[in-house]
């Protein structure tokens, strides 16, 4: 049975686990995926198991500046990532919220649990790589992003909020 040790910096702290057979303790099965290791190892519960098939969003995470779906990957394909979750998005010496995360609370843009995480994420990394992305843009970002419950116009706002602030 092969065991390889695997090393992701999360949320700017580098953690190193071994991955391999599930039938030792302590180490991590090579069937076991992101969103799981980061609820259940790491205690970052902001990214959401909902779908489990890369349907609604509620998991995403930023791995190496890319808004991915944490439930569709596997943690032992992600050695040497660099991932931020919704918990590593304030300021790690203040403790000030990232400004999109304000604009959603200034915007009414703050929905449920389970989708909001998602959204911030996915809209953080659009952010970082286009900071001033048209109305389509955004939408085109957020369209892997599920909520049936309200308007998406609060999200828009907020999104634009920081995108006019160029933040
Ligand atoms: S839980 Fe990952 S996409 Fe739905
Ligand atoms: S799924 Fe979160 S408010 Fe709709």
């Amino acid at each position: 049975m092969e065991i390889k040790p695997i090393t992701l910096t999360v949320n700017g702290k580098k953690y190193t686990f071994m991955t391999g057979d599930g039938s030792i303790e302590g180490v991590i099965p090579n069937s076991e995926v992101l969103v799981k290791t980061l609820r259940e190892r790491l205690n970052l519960t902001g990214a959401k198991d909902a779908c489990e098939e890369g349907a609604c969003g509620c998991c995403t995470v930023i791995m190496n500046g890319d808004p991915v779906t944490s439930c569709m990957i596997l943690t032992v394909d992600c050695d040497g990532a660099d991932i931020t979750t919704i918990e590593g998005l304030e300021n790690p010496k203040t403790g000030e919220l990232d400004p999109l995360q304000q604009a959603f609370i200034d915007k009414y843009a703050f929905q449920c649990g389970y989708c909001t995480p998602g959204i911030i994420m996915t809209s953080r990394a659009l952010l970082n790589k286009n900071p001033h992305p048209t109305r389509e843009e955004i939408g085109e970002a957020l369209s892997g992003n599920f909520c049936r419950c309200i308007s998406h116009y609060h999200v828009f706002e907020a999104v634009e909020q920081v995108a006019n602030e160029g933040r």
